[in-house]
Order: structure tokens, then C-alpha cells, then sequence
């Protein structure tokens, strides 16, 4: 396995697979892996020759008041998870090495972005969409890896590959969860054992809202209510928001008659957390 810093050599690497007629899949990920990003790199591993995993924790993509500074990072961690899972390249650039002094070029997905997590993290999704963008310029991967965890960035990077006949194939994959149902996220390290143990209140409101959905109920007004009642009940958990949106234009619905994503960011202490399902009408 080869761990590069700089844009010039993966260019290379990549040229000599593509030479050698070898596919190549693309797991993008700001590293401290967890099951999440295995299972991304396991179907990587299936679908294609070569996997390249990309760790950039990227400065665009972070808001001044979030956790850049403090985004847990174990690089050496992180090559043994990589190599265990048989990638054949770690790309691990720096902030220089990926932005130069003049760097003043952005990608933009309107519309996708103004909703859920897009309200809340202005910039977000420009930073997210800017550096994929220039991921998949270096790599040239036929498949990229994303998680549904990170849904609306799932949808909002999909927008992105159709709308600018980017020619990459984006393959989504399931969450993954602990065993009490809590999503897989690099984000769970920063809880305290009673923050951990509170976390589990948004798989339990999915859980609940699963239920209803089951016996018949279809208002989002009186599912989205008994959700916020059980996290609310959750003294550490402050929900940010909990929304039920139409999963291709994400805007929000009434009803669930349509393929609905329900999307949700709760804060447990300090640290948001996000979960989400889909109902398939
Ligand atoms: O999902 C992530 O970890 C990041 O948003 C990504 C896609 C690697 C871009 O920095």
C-alpha cells in the first residue's frame, strides 16, 4: 500500500493503472475510520481493480465556530485499518498541498444545499463539493463511495456528477451501526460515557417513527412529534432539527406519499450528531 502526499504522484499511480487498463474506486474520507468507511472500502474492493481512500480533513468545509481544530485525527490508525482492508493507495495531502496561496475556484449545487444540514452549516456543502470535485480531478476513479449516513451530501454530490457530466459512478452505502443502533461517525469519539449512552435517543426516535410508519401513519406532523418528544426526554440531547423531506428535490412534505427522507441533527452535549431513513413509498 502507497501513502502519498502530493497531487504529482498520484497522477502517476493513477496514469499507470489506467495504462494497465485498471479500474480504480474512490473512497473520500477526513480519516479516524470507523466501520462506516470499511464498508465503503469493502465494496470498493469488490466493484473495482484498485482502491484509492483519500484522508483530508477539509478546512473549506467547516463553519468558523465548528470543530476543525479539534476533528480527531490518528493517521497511523488509520493506514492499518487501510491496509487490513487491502487499499492500494492512501492520498493524505495537505491543506497547502490541496489549496495554494491563489486558490479561488468553487464548485456550487444550488437548490439541494438550502435545505437540512445546508440551513445550518452555510458553506458546507461548497467546501464538500469544491474538494470532491478536485479529489475526483486527481484520482479519476470510475466509482466513488459515499455514505447514506451523510444523506443530503449523497444527493447533493449526486446533483453535482450530473450536472457537470462528471463521469464517475457514485455508489451509496448503507449506515452502519453499533450494536445499539448509534450511526458509525469519526464525531462519536467526542462523547463522555453518559453522552454516549444519551446518543442512542436518535435511533430510537427512527425507531419509533419506523413503528408508526408500520401501523399505518402517514402525517409527518404526528410522527415528527412523537420523535421530538422522545429526544426531548433525553436531558443532554437538543435537537437541531428533525425534517421529513422528498428524497430527490429534498424539499419538505406533509405526508409520506412520496419516497421521503427523514433526516435529523440532534446536539448531545456539544457534539451534533446526525442519523436519518428513508421511507420507500
Ligand atoms: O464525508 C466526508 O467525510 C467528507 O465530507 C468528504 C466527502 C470526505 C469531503 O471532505
Amino acid at each position: 500500500m502507497k501513502v502519498i502526499t502530493t497531487i504529482d504522484e498520484v497522477r502517476d499511480q493513477v496514469k499507470a493503472w489506467r495504462n494497465n487498463g485498471e479500474s480504480i474506486g474512490l473512497v473520500p474520507t477526513m480519516g479516524y475510520l470507523h466501520e462506516g468507511h470499511q464498508s465503503l472500502m469493502a465494496s470498493a474492493k469488490k466493484d473495482n481493480q484498485r482502491v484509492i481512500v483519500t484522508i483530508f480533513v477539509n478546512p473549506m468545509q467547516f463553519g468558523p465556530k465548528e470543530d476543525l481544530a479539534s476533528y480527531p485525527r490518528d493517521l497511523e490508525r488509520d493506514k492499518k485499518a487501510c491496509q487490513q482492508m487491502g487499499v492500494d493507495l492512501i492520498f493524505c495531502p495537505s491543506a497547502d498541498e490541496m489549496y495554494d496561496a491563489n486558490f479561488n475556484s468553487y464548485v456550487n449545487v444550488n437548490g439541494l444545499t438550502d435545505a437540512l444540514c445546508g440551513k445550518k452549516r452555510p458553506g458546507h456543502f461548497k467546501g464538500v463539493c469544491t474538494v470532491v470535485t478536485k479529489l475526483f480531478n486527481i484520482t479519476q476513479p470510475d466509482r466513488a463511495y459515499f455514505g447514506q449516513k451523510d444523506a443530503q451530501q449523497l444527493a447533493v454530490i449526486q446533483r453535482m456528477v450530473q450536472d457537470l457530466n462528471i463521469p464517475i459512478e457514485i455508489i451509496g452505502c448503507p449506515i452502519v451501526r453499533e450494536s445499539d443502533g448509534l450511526a458509525k461517525s469519526s464525531r462519536n469519539s467526542y462523547l463522555t460515557d453518559n453522552e454516549r449512552k444519551a446518543a442512542v435517543c436518535l435511533y430510537q426516535s427512527i425507531e419509533l417513527a419506523n413503528t408508526m410508519i408500520a401501523q399505518g401513519e402517514r402525517s409527518v406532523a404526528t410522527i415528527l412529534s412523537a420523535m421530538q418528544l422522545l429526544i426531548e426526554q433525553q436531558s443532554l440531547a437538543k435537537i437541531d432539527y428533525i425534517e421529513f423531506v422528498d428524497l430527490s428535490s429534498l424539499k419538505p412534505v406533509s405526508q409520506l406519499t412520496q419516497d421521503t427522507l427523514c433526516a435529523l441533527a440532534v446536539y448531545i452535549g456539544k457534539t451534533r450528531l446526525i442519523d436519518n431513513f428513508i421511507y420507500h413509498h
